[in-house]
C-alpha cells in the first residue's frame, strides 16, 4: 500500500504506518476462564438477525418493566432502544447487587499520597452516600428528573457517587474533565443549561494539592456572562470536616457538601423508574466546529451496551479487581470505570494522580497491592510508564490476565513491550476502537476467541458490522489494500441519541454523507460516519489511520482545531490562525500553532507567549501548543482557504508537495526557514 491511496486528510495524511505484525494468541489460562467462548456468535450476531440479537445484551440488567419493542425507528435516525422498558442505572450498578456481595468493595479509591492509604467503598457503604447524596441534590438543590448539573469534579470516590445519584433520581449529569479551564467548564454549564455545578475543593496532581474550586468560581463568573447563572455551587471537600481552597464561600451560593449532608444521615431515595430512552448523561466532545458538542447517552441502551462490552470484551467477573486509568472525565473513565464494572458488581479502581508520581513503579504497586488482574490505559500513557521505567513492571507481583489499550493507534514496539513486560507475557490485550459518540467498543479482537494484531484493532465486537466506503460511497473490499471512511452500519445501543440541541448536527455530522433519503425510517439507510480513515485487512482486522475531520488526537484526547484557533484569536492582536498537529513521542499528536497578526503589530516572544497560555486558559493544559509561530502570512489557496496541509507537512518536516497553485507559494520557504 502506498500512502498515495488514503483518502483521509489532515491528521491521517501524516499518521506513521508500520508494517503489519504477526498474530500473538491468547493463553490457554485465559481461554478457559473466558466469559465469551462461544463459536455460534457469529452466527447469532449476524445482520439478518438485527436487532433482537441486543436483547441478549439488556438481558444482564434488571428492568422494573420490559420493553415493548427492541428498536423504534419512527424517528431516523435518532434510535430508541428497549422502547416503553423501564430502569434505573443506579439501582443496577448498586442495589441489585446488595443481596448478594454487599460487603464486596464496589470502589478501590487510591489517593496520589501514599501516606494517606486506599479507600476501599463497599456496595452498602456505596448505597448509603449514593442515597444521601440524592436526597441532598432533590431538596437542598432542588434538582428533579431531566434537569441537567454540570460535575466539574476530580478522580474521587465522590465522583461515581455524584454521578449514580443524579441518575437514581434521573438527573441528567454532564461531567466537565477535572482539567478543564474555567472558559471550558462554562462553555459547558451554559450550553446544557446547568443551574447547578457540582465541584470538589481541591485535589492532588504530582504531589500539589491543587485548588479546583478557584476554577469553578471563575467558571460560574464567566457562565454567567453567556447567560446562564449557576444559583448552586455544591463542594465537595476533598478532606472532609476541612476546606482546602484558598476561596471564601459565595453566600446564597455555595453549598459544602459534607456539612450540608449531615442533615441527610440515614435518607434513602426510591430509585426514579426511567423509560429506557431517556437521557443518562451528556459527554462533551470536539468537532469541526468551534463549539463542543453535547453528546446525549440513554439509559436503558447505554447501560445494556457497556454492561456487555465489560462482560464479554473486558472480560470482567465477579472476583475480578478492575483497574482502568483514564478519567472519569471522557467517556472511557463513564462505560469502563463506572457504569460497566458497576453494572456486573465488580471492584474498580480510581486513582487520583499521575501515573509515575511518586516514581515510575507507582502504577505496579498499585495493581501488587490490590491484587488487579485486569488493566485498561491509554497508548499516551503506556509510552510515557515504557519511557520513565522500562523495567519496573517486573519488580512487581502481580499478575494481569488481561489488557486493553484505547484512544488512538498504538506502535507495534510499545505493543509488544506492553504485552511481554506489563503483562509478563501472559495477559491478553485488546485494542478497542471507539468513541464518545459511541458508548462503548465498536471494534476489538474477542480475547479468548481471536489472535491479537499489535497495531491493529479487531473486527466489529459482536452486533457491529463495519463497512469501508470510498467518498462517492462505494463499499471498499476487506484486502483490497485501500483505505476509506469506516461506517457501521447497523444501529447499536450504545450509540449517542443526539447531540444536546443541536438535532440537525447530529445528523448532518453521522449521517449526512452516507444518507441518501433523509426521510427514511429504514436503519439500512443510515449508515454511522465515524470520521475515521481506515483499512481492514483480509483476515477482518482494522487500522485505524486517524481522523478525516478537523479533530487532533492528543494523549488519546480529541481537540477541535477549531477550538484551539478560536482560543488564539481571543488575542486582540491575531488576525488568523491555524493548527496542525505534530507527532510526538508520548502523545502521539501534540498541536502546534501558526497566528498572522493584524496590521500595525509585530511579533515578539511576549506576544508568542501571550497566545500560548490563551489556549490553555481557554480550554486547558492538554491543548497546550509544542509552539507558537507568528508568521507573516498563511500559505493559502486563490480563494483565500489557508492550507493547513502544507503547514502541517512544515512541521513534521515532510513533503510540502506541490505549492505553485497557492496565491502566495513564496511564503512556504519563509515558514519553513522560520521552523526549521
Ligand atoms: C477517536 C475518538 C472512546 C475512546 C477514547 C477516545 C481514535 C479511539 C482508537 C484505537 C486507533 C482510536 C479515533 C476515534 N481512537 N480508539 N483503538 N485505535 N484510534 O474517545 O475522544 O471520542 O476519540 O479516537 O480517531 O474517532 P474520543
Amino acid at each position: 500500500m502506498s500512502d498515495k491511496n488514503i483518502v483521509a486528510t489532515s491528521d491521517a495524511e501524516i499518521a506513521v504506518h508500520w508494517q503489519e505484525e504477526d498474530y500473538f494468541y491468547p493463553p490457554p489460562s485465559f481461554i478457559h476462564q473466558a466469559n465469551l467462548v462461544d463459536e455460534t456468535i457469529g452466527d447469532r450476531f449476524s445482520l439478518d438477525k438485527f436487532p433482537e440479537y441486543y436483547k441478549e445484551f439488556a438481558e444482564l440488567l434488571t428492568w422494573y418493566k420490559y420493553w415493548d419493542e427492541v428498536l423504534d425507528t419512527s424517528d431516523a435516525p435518532c434510535w430508541k432502544w428497549f422502547r416503553g422498558g423501564k430502569l434505573n442505572a443506579s439501582f443496577n450498578c448498586i442495589d441489585r447487587h446488595l443481596t448478594e456481595n454487599k460487603n464486596k468493595t464496589a470502589i478501590h479509591f487510591v489517593p496520589e499520597l501514599e501516606e494517606e492509604r486506599v479507600l476501599h467503598v463497599t456496595y452498602q457503604e456505596l448505597f448509603v452516600r449514593v442515597n444521601e447524596f440524592a436526597a441532598l441534590l432533590r431538596d437542598t438543590a432542588k434538582l428533579k428528573r431531566g434537569d441537567r448539573v454540570t460535575i466539574h469534579m476530580p478522580m474521587s470516590a465522590e465522583l461515581p457517587i455524584t454521578m449514580l445519584a443524579c441518575a437514581r433520581l434521573g438527573i441528567i449529569h454532564s461531567v466537565v474533565f477535572g482539567g478543564f479551564s474555567a472558559s471550558a467548564c462554562a462553555d459547558r454549564i451554559v450550553d446544557s443549561n446547568s443551574r447547578v455545578l457540582i465541584t470538589m475543593d481541591a485535589y492532588y496532581r504530582s504531589g500539589k494539592l491543587l485548588d479546583h474550586k478557584a476554577v469553578d468560581d471563575e467558571a460560574c463568573v464567566l457562565a454567567e456572562k453567556e447567560g446562564q447563572k449557576v444559583d448552586t455551587l455544591l463542594v465537595w471537600q476533598r478532606y472532609p470536616g476541612r476546606m482546602s481552597t484558598k476561596t471564601s464561600l459565595v453566600g446564597g451560593r455555595d453549598i459544602v457538601v459534607n456539612e450540608e449532608l449531615k442533615n441527610y444521615y440515614g435518607a434513602r431515595v426510591k430509585p426514579v423508574q426511567m423509560l429506557a430512552e431517556e437521557p443518562l448523561f451528556l459527554m462533551y466532545t470536539s468537532g469541526t466546529t468551534g463549539k463542543p458538542k453535547g453528546a446525549q447517552h440513554g439509559t436503558g441502551g447505554y447501560l445494556a451496551y457497556v454492561t456487555a462490552m465489560s462482560k464479554y470484551i473486558q472480560d470482567i467477573h465477579p472476583e475480578d479487581v478492575y483497574w482502568c486509568m483514564a478519567d472519569i472525565g471522557w467517556i472511557t473513565g463513564h462505560s469502563f470505570i463506572v457504569y460497566g464494572p458497576l453494572a456486573l458488581g465488580a471492584s474498580t479502581v480510581i486513582y487520583e494522580g499521575v501515573p509515575t508520581y511518586p516514581d515510575a513503579g507507582r502504577c505496579w504497586r498499585i495493581a501488587q497491592d490490590l491484587d488487579v488482574n485486569i488493566f485498561h490505559t491509554a497508548p499516551t500513557a503506556i509510552r510515557a510508564l515504557r519511557k520513565v521505567g522500562p523495567d519496573e513492571p517486573a519488580k512487581y507481583n502481580y499478575h494481569f490476565k488481561h489488557m486493553t489499550t484505547v484512544g488512538e493507534p498504538i506502535e507495534p514496539e510499545v505493543w509488544k513491550w506492553y504485552h511481554k513486560v506489563v503483562g509478563k507475557g501472559k495477559a491478553v490485550i485488546v485494542d478497542t476502537y471507539w468513541q464518545t459518540e459511541t458508548g462503548g467498543f465498536l471494534c476489538a479482537s474477542l480475547p479468548g476467541m481471536q489472535p491479537m494484531k499489535p497495531g491493529s484493532t479487531g473486527p466489529g465486537v459482536p452486533g457491529i458490522h463495519t463497512i469501508i466506503f470510498d467518498e462517492n460511497g462505494n463499499i471498499i473490499p476487506r484486502g483490497s489494500g485501500k483505505a476509506g471512511n469506516i461506517c457501521i452500519q447497523n444501529p447499536w445501543p450504545g450509540c449517542f441519541q443526539t447531540i444536546w440541541g443541536n438535532r440537525k448536527r447530529f445528523v448532518d455530522t453521522y449521517f449526512g454523507m452516507y444518507n441518501k433519503n433523509p426521510s427514511s425510517k429504514d436503519w439500512r439507510d443510515w449508515p454511522y460516519l465515524t470520521g475515521d480513515a481506515a483499512m481492514e485487512a483480509a483476515d477482518g482486522y482494522i487500522r485505524i489511520l486517524g481522523r478525516i475531520d478537523d479533530v487532533i488526537n492528543v494523549s488519546g484526547h480529541r481537540l477541535g482545531t477549531k477550538e484551539i484557533e478560536s482560543a488564539a484569536l481571543t488575542v486582540p492582536e491575531i488576525a488568523e490562525a491555524a493548527v496542525v498537529p505534530v507527532a510526538h513521542e508520548i502523545k502521539g499528536k501534540e498541536p502546534e500553532l501558526y497566528v498572522s497578526l493584524k496590521p500595525g503589530f509585530d511579533p515578539s516572544p511576549e506576544l508568542q507567549k501571550k497566545v500560548a497560555d490563551a489556549v490553555v486558559t481557554q480550554i486547558g493544559k492538554i491543548a497546550r501548543c509544542k509552539n507558537v509561530w507568528i508568521v507573516p502570512d498563511m500559505p493559502k489557496t486563490r480563494s483565500g482557504k489557508i492550507m493547513r496541509r502544507v503547514l502541517g507537512a512544515i512541521s513534521n518536516r515532510g513533503d510540502v508537495g506541490n505549492v505553485m497553485t497557492l496565491a502566495n507559494p513564496e511564503i512556504v520557504d519563509q515558514i519553513k526557514d522560520m521552523v526549521s
